[in-house]
């Protein structure tokens, strides 16, 4: 069987299909089901899963043009001309450009147009065209062990720690196939056994600031790799400390899942240390932040909201900024619900009175950043320095909020 991709997929007859799925596989419910399903059969014997599980939701990856291209144009067209209409709540990651603003913001004609067309073709599969990676702070919030095909490496790591719903770290592709059948095959972090955290972090070195949970990430990340931490010593977090330190880890190494003793839910309901696990001793950060700071102290511009802000990260930076005036450029990204209800509450006029901007849709990464020419960029985002260096070609300042703001105030890195 080729799928419109051109590859070839294996046949499979060692997952259990009920009948219904069996009638789906065997093409009797229509072209676009029985190709969804096949992906997922296939992705199913690649990792022996036994069977599917129905889903509760599914987030969508692969939405910038920048990503994607005309050979991801291409391949969702294909979709929509066969009438593909998803059957699980489904919602979408950021886009290439903000979708109301991209004239003002300087993104250019022809890639606006192509980027427009692709969240038109997902809205016509009936997904929300939410154009973010914080769904859950805007409606697509699941609820304790919930099985989810969501991809999106922050929001998976999320949905897994700190609401302890179960998904594995799907990509593109095989998240569409889960949101047409409405299920996604069982392995992986749909299994009780594989959430047991198989590297325990000891961490006595000072965890003070909202930057130094992103900074622990990257060391805990590179340790683990592909495994499931487990934190002991951190202090109380705040929502967004667990945002910063999984998507830390989802960039740094590959984690989708961690725990952090006595706060984060499956650490609450029981032992989540596998027997066979490794120790680890966190002393300090100051490796991480030196391989984060790749950058010269004159910084050209300031990004704050990766992942996307939410409305306490909006109110905290709209009091920093309350009043003054920014001299180096600085984007705060989100959704566009989220920048609906900061609209509502004045933080939006609060920010954009001081020349900042709470830019919606997309983020400094999936956006042509490139494009615009800077040399240094300060971030809060450990996600958003790895990603920033290595795809967007430009060298990273990473700190604190205050410092981000600082930043942005001065036009200079403050240490
Ligand atoms: Fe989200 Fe973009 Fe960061 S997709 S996690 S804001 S790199």
């Amino acid at each position: 069987m080729i799928i419109p991709d051109g590859r070839e997929l294996p046949k499979s007859d060692q997952m259990k299909l009920t009948k219904e799925e069996q009638s789906i596989y065997d093409g009797e419910q229509g072209e676009v089901l029985q190709k969804a399903m096949e992906i997922l059969v296939a992705l199913g014997k690649i990792y022996d899963a036994e069977e599917l599980v129905p889903i509760r939701s599914v987030q969508i990856a692969g939405v910038s043009y920048k990503n994607l291209g005309e050979a991801g144009i291409e391949y969702l067209e294909w979709w929509v001309e066969h009438n593909a209409n998803v059957q699980a709540f489904s919602t979408l990651n950021p886009a290439g450009i903000d979708l109301g603003r991209w004239k003002e913001l300087g993104f250019k004609e022809d890639f606006s147009k192509n980027q427009h067309h692709i969240v038109d073709l997902y809205e016509k599969m009936g997904i929300v065209p939410t154009c973010t990676c914080t769904p859950y702070e805007i409606g697509n919030l699941p609820k304790f062990g919930d099985h989810l095909g969501w991809s999106e490496s922050s929001a998976v790591s999320f949905a897994n720690s700190y609401i302890g719903a179960r998904t594995n770290r799907e990509g593109g592709p095989s998240a569409l196939a889960a949101a047409l059948v409405g299920k996604t095959p069982c392995y992986g972090y749909h299994l009780d056994d594989v959430r047991k955290a198989n590297a325990v972090f000891n961490v006595s070195a000072d965890i003070s600031s909202d930057a130094d949970f992103g900074a622990l990430g990257v060391l805990a990340g590179r340790e683990t790799k592909k495994g499931v931490p487990y934190f002991k010593g951190l202090p109380a977090m705040r929502t967004f400390n667990f945002k910063q330190l999984g998507a830390s880890m989802a960039a740094s190494g590959s984690v989708a899942l961690y725990h952090v003793h006595g706060q984060s839910p499956e650490s609450r309901a029981g032992d989540m240390i596998a027997e066979d696990h490794e120790e680890f001793d966190i002393e300090g950060l100051d490796e991480a932040y030196e391989y984060l700071n790749t950058g010269g102290d004159d910084v050209d511009f300031v990004s704050m909201g990766c992942p996307h802000a939410s409305m306490e990260e909006i109110m905290i930076i709209a009091n920093m900024l309350k009043g003054r005036k920014v001299r180096s450029p600085l984007w705060i990204t989100t959704s566009q619900a989220t920048s609906c209800q900061a609209t509502a509450y004045g933080y939006k006029d609060i920010i954009e009175g001081t020349g900042a901007k709470l830019i919606s849709d997309t983020c400094m990464v999936v956006s042509p950043i490139e494009d615009f020419g800077y040399d240094t960029v300060a971030t809060n985002s450990a996600k958003g320095c790895y990603y920033m260096q290595s795809w967007c070609n430009v060298r990273t300042r990473y700190g604190s909020m205050r410092q981000c703001i600082d930043a942005a105030l001065t036009g200079r890195w403050q240490k």
